[in-house]
């Protein structure tokens, strides 16, 4: 079948390794289903896995690719959850030590079919089509997590989303917006400030700006750069929500006097349950929200969408399509 999938590694030239060509049917263990693939899309994820980033050399070659939509054996219309966890493992799928993500331990999604195990597949509504729900299983489930599982945020608060241009910072812009919530963010780019607006934002700032108002919440994904900003954005006993370090993990300063004198909480997120992606389907069904596709290419042509993506020009999701 026809596949995108990592050959080597390359940590300078992450596109070397990278080849769009035929490999082997997937195997289906016990418990499996075979899931035919209509999109699946893009993240940061699928870079580091060419950089050696989680993969080691003898599991390659590696099919990319973390999530997707399509049709299951039966000719139901499914987006796939692409958090694998063990067998037997029962409750929230992210707690599981030995959990791993599609294109970690199993093949991933970018290939003409994928085999995961039967609880990882959710019924995608028909008003979704299948590139805007390959969109949800990574970035949108991770934000939706942060925002209302983790953050535990309610409509009328107030949270800061930093580096507006992320996969993960516009579906929490989005999201944040459509849930009632008063969404202010930063970026350093001032056309993404204004994309930000666009899509949902109701006060965007050069990052690092001083705000008028302090929040209630800070959606992190940046690290290092901002990091010192989130937690001076606080108010007494804010949150902030961390589940990535785009720009580096090591602080130059934790701003731990402030972490205590403030009583804030530091809560670590990472994707999401498949109960969570299930609600997250539901929430764009029933208001009409739908993910902000940068643009969508044929899978033959996945190879430039990696390489929009390595040059950081992109707002929003990159979707291949078959
Ligand atoms: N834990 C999980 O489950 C999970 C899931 C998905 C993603 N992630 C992680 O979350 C992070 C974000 O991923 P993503 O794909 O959403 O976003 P992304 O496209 O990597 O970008 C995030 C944003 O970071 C900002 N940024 C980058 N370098 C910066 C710097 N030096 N100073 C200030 N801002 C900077 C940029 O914002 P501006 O250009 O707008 O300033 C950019 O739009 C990644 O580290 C990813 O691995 C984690």
């Amino acid at each position: 079948m026809f596949a995108v999938y990592a050959e080597s590694f390359s940590s300078d030239d992450p596109l070397s390794g990278l080849v769009l060509g035929e490999r082997p049917e997937p195997e289906v263990p016990d418990g499996w289903t075979t899931i035919t693939v209509k999109a699946a899309s893009l993240n940061h994820h699928d870079l580091f896995s060419l950089r050696g980033v989680g993969l080691k050399q003898e599991q390659l070659p590696m099919i990319l690719g973390t999530d997707a939509a399509g049709i299951d054996e039966d000719g139901n219309e499914v987006v796939v959850h692409g958090v694998i966890s063990s067998p037997g493992w029962e409750g929230d799928e992210t707690f599981d030590p030995k959990r791993s993500l599609l294109s970690e331990r199993h093949q991933g999604s970018m290939a003409e079919r994928v085999a995961v195990p039967r609880r990882n597949v959710v019924p995608k509504p028909a008003s979704l089509s299948f590139a805007e729900a390959a969109c949800l299983p990574t970035a949108w489930l991770t934000a939706y997590r942060m925002l209302f599982s983790r953050g535990a945020l309610r409509p009328g608060e107030t949270v800061l989303v930093q580096g507006a241009g992320g996969g993960v910072a516009t579906a929490a812009i989005v999201l944040a917006r459509a849930a009632g919530l008063r969404v202010l963010v930063t970026s350093r780019d001032e056309a993404k400030r204004a994309r930000a607006l666009e899509i949902g934002a109701h006060e965007a700032f050069e990052s690092g700006a001083r705000l008028p108002e302090k929040a209630d919440a800070v959606i992190e994904t940046v690290g290092r750069a901002t990091w010192s900003h989130s937690v001076r954005s606080l108010r007494p006993g804010g949150r902030i929500i961390t589940s990535g370090t785009t720009s580096g993990p090591d602080l130059d300063d934790a701003e731990l006097t402030r972490v205590f004198f403030l009583q804030l909480s530091v809560i670590g997120s990472t994707m999401g349950t498949r109960d969570e992606l299930a609600a997250l389907v539901t929430m764009l069904d029933s208001t009409g929200v739908r993910p902000l596709v940068d643009r969508e290419l044929p899978m033959a042509e996945a190879r430039d969408g990696f390489a929009l993506m390595a040059e950081g020009d992109v707002f929003g999701k990159i979707v291949f399509t078959l």
